[in-house]
C-alpha cells in the first residue's frame, strides 16, 4: 500500500503551480499558433463581428420600440439607416433578419476554422513533446517509472486539448460576447455601461473567492487519478507474477485505497463547484436589483428610454448564462493552461548529451539540433577501444565499472562473462552512451561519439552520436519488438525492400527447415504483439538478429543471447556468430560457456573491473571452476 508520505512526496512533487503560468508557456503556445498566425488572427476578427450581428438584435428590437412610443415619455425616433432596409417597422425587422443571417454564418465559421487550426497548432505541441522525450537522459525514466510518466503526459494532454483541440472557439465566443455586449449596451444608454461593469466586478469577486479552491480541487482531483491508474497499468503489466503469488487481493487493496482517495476527492470538488455557482447567482441577482431600481427611476427622470431599458434586460438576462459558462471555461482553460505547463517541462528539459533534435524539429527551445555529415562508413568490422571508463547509474550511487580498458580489433569475436551485477550489460550502455560516463573514452575505429550539448559540427575524430551508434548492431537481454507486424519491427533497423527483410528472416531460419522465400515473405506480415508477446522468447531473439542484418552494423552486440533459445535455435546463434556475422567485429555476452568457446578472447568481469582476459581454452575453464566455488 503506497504509504501517506510517499503519497505526498508524490503530490509534492507534481504541484507547481504557484498562481502565474511561466514565461515560456505563452512562447510554446506562440510556436504552435505560429503557422496559423494569418489565418488564426482574420477568423478571431471574423468571430467577433458575428457574435455582435446576433447580439445586436436586442439593439434593433430597442430602436423600433423606442420609435413607437408617445410622448411625453422619452422617445427616439428612428434613425435614418433603418430606411434603407426597408419602410416603416420594415426597416428594423430587415437589418435584423440580414444581422441574424450575417451572425450565423461569421459564427459558424469561426467555430469550425478556429477548432481546427487550433487542433493542427496543439497537436504539434504533442509531437514536439514526444520528440524530445523519447531523447532525454535514461536516468529520466530510471526515476520516473514508465506508467507514471504515460499517464501524467496523456492527462495533460487531454487536459490542454479538450480546450485548444475544438472548445477554444466556444470559450473564445463568450469572450467575444461579453465584449460585443459591453460595446452595444453602451450603445443602447451610456448610464448602463456603471451598472454591467458592476455587475461583471461582482461576478469576477464571486469568482476570485473560490478561485483557489478551485485551483486546488481541479489539481487534487487530477493528482489522485495518477497514481491509481499508473497502479493499474503496473498490476496489468504485471499480472502473470500477481496470479501465480496469488497477490490479487493485495494489488485489489492497494487500488481501492488509491480510488478512493480520488472519489473522496472528486466528492469535495462538487462541494466547491456548487458553491461557486451558488455566488455567482447571488452575484447576478443583486445587479439585476440595482438595475431594475435605477431603470424605473431613470425612465421616470426622462434620462432612458423604454428601448434602452429593455436592451439592458436583455444583455443582463443573458449576462447570467454566459459569464457563468464564461467562467467555468476560464476553469478548463486553465487547467489546460496547466497541463501545457507540466508538458513544458518534458519540452524544455535538457536532452541526454549527444542527443540531438531532428531537423524536422519546428519549436525552438534552445535544444541541439542534428547537422548533415558524412555518414561514416566502416566496410567489415570496426575496432572498439576504451580507455579507462568509469560509469555509474546515478549520482548517488557507486560507480558500476570501475576503470575498464579494453581494445577489440576489427573482426574480433570477444565474449564477455561475468557472475550476474558484474557490469556485462553496464558495459553495453557505456559502449552506447545510454549513460553518461564520470570518465574515460571510448572509440569505434580512430572516432569519438560528440557528446556536446551545442548544436554544429563535430569537431575532427567525433561523429554524431546518432552515427555513432549505428556502428553497432544490438540484440538487447530483454529483446526490444513492438506492436506492428514482423517487416515494420525489422524495418526499424533501416529502409530495406522486402526481398531484402525475407532474406534477413530466411538466414536466422525463423521458420521451419526448408521453408520458401514465398512463405519468408508472407511472415513479413505477421502480426506482432506489443514487446512481441505473441512470440516465444528464443523466437524473439531471432527476429531481434534478423534486425541486426538488416541494420548491416560493423559490430554486433548480443546481450545473453544465447540464454533462452532451445538447441536448435542456440545452433543457429553460434552458426550466426561464426558465419553470418563472420566479418563483424562481435562482443557477445553469454551465460552458457558451450556457446562462446570458438570466440577468439574472453573478457572476465568482476565487480565492474576487468579480472582476467585472453584465450577461451585459458579463461573458462578458470572460470568455470570459480563459478563452481564462488
Ligand atoms: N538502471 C540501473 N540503475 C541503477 N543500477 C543499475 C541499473 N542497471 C543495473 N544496475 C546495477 O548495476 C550493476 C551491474 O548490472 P548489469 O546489468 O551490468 O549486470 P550484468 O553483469 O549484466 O548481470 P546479468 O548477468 O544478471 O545480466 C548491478 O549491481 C545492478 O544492480
Ligand atoms: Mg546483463
Amino acid at each position: 500500500m503506497m504509504s501517506t508520505l510517499s503519497q505526498k512526496t508524490y503530490m509534492a512533487q507534481e504541484t507547481r503551480f504557484k498562481g502565474r503560468y511561466a514565461r515560456s508557456v505563452g512562447n510554446t503556445l506562440y510556436q504552435a499558433y505560429r503557422p496559423f498566425l494569418g489565418r488564426t488572427l482574420f477568423f478571431l476578427v471574423l468571430g467577433f463581428f458575428g457574435r455582435a450581428a446576433l447580439l445586436s438584435n436586442a439593439n434593433l428590437v430597442g430602436l423600433w420600440v423606442d420609435s413607437l412610443c408617445l410622448p411625453p415619455n422619452p422617445c427616439r425616433p428612428m434613425p435614418a439607416f433603418l430606411h434603407y432596409f426597408g419602410s416603416g417597422s420594415l426597416g428594423p425587422l430587415g437589418l435584423l433578419c440580414l444581422a441574424t443571417l450575417i451572425g450565423i454564418l461569421l459564427t459558424v465559421t469561426f467555430r469550425i476554422a478556429i477548432s481546427r487550426l487550433s487542433a493542427d497548432a496543439v497537436s504539434t505541441i504533442y509531437d514536439e513533446t514526444t520528440m524530445r522525450t523519447s531523447r532525454l537522459p535514461m536516468s529520466f525514466f530510471d526515476r520516473n517509472p514508465a506508467g507514471r510518466v504515460v499517464t501524467r503526459f496523456s492527462s495533460d494532454y487531454n487536459n490542454v486539448f479538450r480546450i485548444f483541440g475544438g472548445p477554444l472557439a466556444e470559450f473564445l465566443g463568450l469572450v467575444f460576447d461579453i465584449l460585443a455586449m459591453t460595446v452595444l449596451i453602451t450603445m443602447a444608454n451610456i448610464w448602463l455601461l456603471p451598472f454591467w461593469l458592476g455587475m461583471a466586478a461582482l461576478n469576477y469577486l464571486a469568482y476570485r473567492l473560490n478561485l483557489q479552491s478551485l485551483r486546488k480541487a481541479r489539481r487534487e482531483t487530477a493528482l489522485r487519478r495518477s497514481p491509481s491508474i499508473a497502479h493499474f497499468a503496473e498490476t496489468a503489466q504485471g499480472r502473470s507474477v500477481v496470479r501465480a503469488y496469488g497477490k490479487e487481493a493485495n494489488f485489489q487493496e492497494r487500488f481501492s485505497h488509491l480510488n478512493d482517495a480520488y472519489l473522496a476527492q472528486r466528492l469535495s470538488s462538487v462541494n466547491v463547484f456548487t458553491r461557486f455557482s451558488l455566488s455567482m447567482n447571488i452575484a447576478t441577482a443583486i445587479s439585476f436589483l440595482a438595475l431594475g431600481l435605477f431603470g424605473v427611476w431613470a425612465y421616470e427622470q426622462g434620462k432612458m428610454s423604454v428601448g434602452s431599458l429593455g436592451v439592458a434586460f436583455a444583455y443582463f438576462g443573458l449576462s447570467v448564462t454566459v459569464l457563468q459558462a464564461f467562467f467555468e471555461w476560464l476553469g478548463q482553460f486553465e487547467e489546460a493552461m496547466t497541463g501545457l505547463e507540466r508538458m513544458e517541462e518534458y519540452l524544455r528539459m535538457p536532452l541526454a548529451p549527444g542527443e540531438r533534435l531532428p531537423a524536422s524539429a519546428t519549436f525552438s527551445t534552445g535544444h541541439p539540433k542534428e547537422v548533415s555529415t558524412v555518414p561514416v562508413a566502416f566496410k567489415r568490422g570496426a575496432s572498439i577501444r576504451i580507455c579507462d571508463l568509469w560509469m555509474r547509474y546515478r549520482e548517488e550511487i557507486p560507480p558500476v565499472l570501475c576503470g575498464i580498458n579494453l581494445e577489440v580489433a576489427a573482426g574480433e569475436r570477444l565474449a564477455v562473462i561475468g557472475r550476474t551485477g558484474s557490469g556485462k550489460t553496464s558495459l553495453v550502455q557505456a559502449l552506447f552512451h545510454l549513460y553518461p560516463l564520470m570518465q574515460g573514452t571510448v572509440q569505434i575505429g580512430d572516432l569519438e561519439a560528440d557528446l556536446s550539448e551545442q548544436s554544429g559540427e563535430p569537431a575532427p575524430g567525433f561523429i554524431p552520436l546518432k552515427d555513432y551508434r549505428q556502428q553497432m548492431a544490438y540484440i538487447t537481454q530483454a529483446p526490444a519488438l513492438f506492436l506492428g507486424n514482423v517487416r515494420d519491427n525489422l524495418a526499424v533497423a533501416g529502409e530495406k525492400s522486402d526481398a531484402e527483410l525475407a532474406r534477413a528472416m530466411a538466414q536466422v531460419q525463423f521458420l521451419h527447415d526448408g521453408a520458401t522465400e514465398e512463405e519468408y515473405l508472407r511472415l513479413l506480415d505477421q502480426r506482432i504483439e506489443e514487446q512481441g508477446r505473441n512470440l516465444s522468447s528464443g523466437e524473439r531473439q531471432l527476429l531481434c538478429m534478423a534486425r541486426c542484418l538488416v541494420q548491416d552494423a560493423p559490430i554486433v552486440i548480443l546481450d545473453e543471447a544465447t540464454s533462452s533459445v532451445d538447441p536448435r535455435s542456440e545452433e543457429i546463434m553460434v552458426r550466426a556468430t561464426e558465419e553470418i556475422f563472420k566479418h563483424k567485429t562481435q562482443i557477445i555476452i553469454a551465460h552458457r560457456l558451450s556457446t562462446i568457446k570458438s570466440c577468439h578472447r574472453v573478457l572476465w568481469l568482476q565487480h565492474g573491473r576487468v579480472h582476467r582476459i585472453g584465450p577461451p581454452t585459458e579463461i573458462l575453464p578458470e572460470f568455470a571452476r570459480s563459478d563452481l566455488h564462488p
